[in-house]
């Protein structure tokens, strides 16, 4: 029993050695602590409807001018996401915001990333087939040489309210049907058991 607990401590010590040890190498950027220092517009218009596979979108980017030019001296490149609005993100756990970037699930489609330019970068993607039928902004990270986020920007307000702009995804377009139609044979089998065991009920009475 005592060298049990004893080695249980032991583990312990060993774990929280390691933590400490691993903690400076996988240093954690929060969202919060990011200068929102770039300016990001996109080509959709608020509230527009997009579709998965067909349309594109056109991304401007650049550095807010009326900062110092060696506010991006460190910048490195940039990567350009596509990000869950928070209507689309209710209830859904797996597209949850966590200020902890490694951990934030809210821009979880790469668009592209480019080094980081002086004067302003267009980029035109073509939506692709892959992404889902939900409520989406644009978000620009600027990242340094050690590939950690240093600034950020994106088309939409702080609060991620405004300019937002909706992708209708390929199976959302017939989805929403053969949900109906499964739920509604799912729901005849269903009854025809309870009514069958509600019968044999009666017979046997
Ligand atoms: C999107 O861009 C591609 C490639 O440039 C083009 O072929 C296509 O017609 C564009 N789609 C729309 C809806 O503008
Ligand atoms: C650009 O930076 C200035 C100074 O920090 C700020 O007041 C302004 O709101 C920024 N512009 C945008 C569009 O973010
Ligand atoms: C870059 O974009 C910003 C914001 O859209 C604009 O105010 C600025 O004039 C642009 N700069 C150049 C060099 O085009």
């Amino acid at each position: 029993m005592v060298s049990a607990s004893a080695a249980s401590v032991s583990v312990c010590l060993i774990l929280l050695l390691l933590g400490s040890l691993m903690g400076p190498v996988m240093a954690e950027v929060y969202f919060s602590s990011l200068p929102r220092n770039l300016i990001v517009s996109a080509s959709p218009k608020p509230g527009q409807v997009l579709e998965a596979g067909v349309d594109n979108i056109t991304i401007t980017w650049g550095l807010n001018q009326t900062l110092p030019p060696n506010t991006a001296a460190a910048y490195k490149n940039v990567k350009v996401r596509l990000c869950y609005a928070p209507n689309s993100q209710a209830d859904r756990g797996w597209r949850k915001t966590t200020d902890d970037l490694k951990k934030d699930k809210t821009c979880q489609f790469g668009i592209t990333q480019q080094p980081y330019s002086e004067v302003n970068s267009t980029f035109v993607y073509g939506v692709e087939r892959s992404i889902p039928s939900a409520t989406y902004f644009i978000r620009v990270y600027a990242v340094d040489s050690s590939g950690a986020v240093v600034a950020y920007g994106q088309t939409t307000d702080a609060k991620k309210k405004a300019d937002l702009f909706d992708v209708v995804g390929i199976t959302g377009r017939h989805a929403s049907l053969d949900v109906a139609a499964a739920c509604f044979s799912a729901f005849s089998v269903f009854s025809l058991v309870f009514f069958l065991v509600l019968e044999r009920k009666k017979t046997k009475k």
